[in-house]
């Protein structure tokens, strides 16, 4: 499979935090397990620009960067077969942002989840509706969709508060090839549904803005000490617990084989005391994490290795970037003033290919002519003409007026079935596009 049709996955990681058993249980590990898919084609990269919305305290910028780039690693993103790069290292983000802001209309970006909360937020603390919301919150979409749309992403999988913002993405790459040719691929958001949400130790949903996380690479102790401390209720050893509601019992799951849980389901039944099937999780969950705390360790102790893994990555990063953003400019019109403005030879590359008329005459000496698209599939087909002209005329009028000039001028085609009527009109949509 050459790269060329493999499936584009990117995504993103905002660095703000330290990664904990529910970033791995629902983000870490499947698209780790993604990535092995000789399919994809996987872009992942830490959002540090992102997180400058979120945070202002450089110390922990850094420290999140470090430790979210070793604990994908040491969980087995191999950085060899994928692109895995910050998104500081590539200045074309930044530029690319810039164009798209200003295809993007403001209205779009009033409508974003996250800037509608805050305003929400304002409203009801009687303040002022912008109080405290930075211009970069409210430009957060635009830098996403330079993320996405510089490196032609098809697929990017997400949690379902992302949504919006890919399908914003959509909307600043069509306007942005409706008015300067195609260039962008629309990306489609994946939200994985089969995937555990954690609870914390609280029973919350595991986050960080709860305080309720077990991070990921906590050293053994710290670690078991942590799930002792995962709440429960007050049911004495020897009384039959339920698993349903049981926040231990679904972060067991989360880690375990089918048996296991049934195992655990069956320890429950019998009323395990609540210490011991805390042991179980602990032990389930080290069995797993131990290995890769090793390599998580030793990498965050080589933080050298690190920056040199991520340039490298930034490297293969703008093999792309750099040509596409050039392109970008030059079809916006940021190009050297000695090239001709010549809008048509400027873009003729990045337009994909059109279907064409074909003027022919047969053996029976009739003028004939038909559609064919750019990869020989004759989609339309004239019945014979005694001169020329007659076919030119009517190419002509297919050309001008798309299908619409199809009903008058059928009885000198051949039938066409509805499924194939479609794609002619498709076709005929673009050519008449084109010749505006
Ligand atoms: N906004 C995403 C989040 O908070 C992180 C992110 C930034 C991202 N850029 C991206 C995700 C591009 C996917 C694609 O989760």
């Amino acid at each position: 499979m050459t790269s060329e049709n493999r499936t584009r996955v990117l995504t993103g990681i905002t660095t703000t935090g330290t990664p904990h058993l529910g970033n791995y249980v629902g983000a870490i590990r499947p698209t780790v397990q993604a990535s092995r898919d000789l399919n994809n084609d996987g872009f992942y990269f830490l959002a540090d620009y992102h997180a400058l919305i979120k945070c202002d305290e450089p110390a922990r910028i850094q420290r999140s960067t470090m430790e979210i780039a070793a604990s994908w690693i040491a969980a087995g993103l191999d950085p060899e077969k994928v692109t895995f790069y910050r998104q500081s290292d590539i200045p074309e983000i930044p530029e690319l942002t810039w164009l798209l802001t200003c295809v993007t209309g403001k209205g779009l970006l009033n409508r974003a989840h996250a800037y509608k909360a805050a305003m929400d937020k304002n409203h009801e603390a009687g303040k002022d509706t912008d109080a405290d919301v930075t211009a970069g919150l409210f430009m957060y979409p635009v830098l996403m969709g330079a993320d996405i749309l510089m490196f032609k992403a098809h697929k990017v999988p997400v949690g379902r508060d992302q949504i919006q913002h890919i399908e914003m993405a959509r909307d600043m790459a069509s306007s942005f090839n409706h008015l300067y040719g195609e260039h962008f691929v629309l990306p489609e958001a994946v939200v994985e549904e089969s995937v555990a949400l954690l609870p914390g130790l609280d029973g919350r949903k595991m986050s960080k803005s709860y305080d309720n996380t077990i991070p990921l690479f906590a050293p053994s102790a710290q670690l078991r000490k942590l799930i002792m401390g995962i709440l429960t209720d007050s049911q004495a050893p020897g009384e039959p617990k339920a698993t349903e509601g049981s926040a231990l019992f679904q972060i067991y799951q989360a880690f375990a084989s089918a048996e296991e849980t049934a195992a655990l389901a069956k320890a429950y039944a019998q009323g395990i005391a609540w210490g011991d099937a805390k042991q179980m999780l602990f032990e389930r969950i080290e069995r797993e994490v131990a290995p890769m705390r090793e390599k998580y360790e030793a990498l965050i102790a080589d933080p050298a290795e690190l920056d040199r893994v991520l340039l490298a990555g930034a490297d293969k990063a703008r093999r792309l970037a750099t040509p596409f953003i050039r392109e970008l400019r030059h079809a916006v019109g940021l190009r050297p003033l000695a090239v001709a403005a010549n809008k048509k030879q400027a873009s003729k590359e990045d337009k994909p290919a059109l279907s064409s008329f074909k003027q022919y005459r047969e053996k029976d000496g009739l003028f004939y002519f038909k559609l064919v698209s750019p990869q020989g599939q004759v989609l339309l087909q004239s019945t014979g003409f005694t001169a020329p002209r007659e076919a030119g005329q009517l190419i002509a009028r297919l050309q001008q007026e798309g299908s619409k000039a199809l009903p008058e001028i059928r009885s000198q085609l051949l039938a066409v079935s509805t499924e194939q009527e479609k794609m002619v009109s498709g076709e005929l949509k673009k050519i008449v596009e084109s010749n505006k």
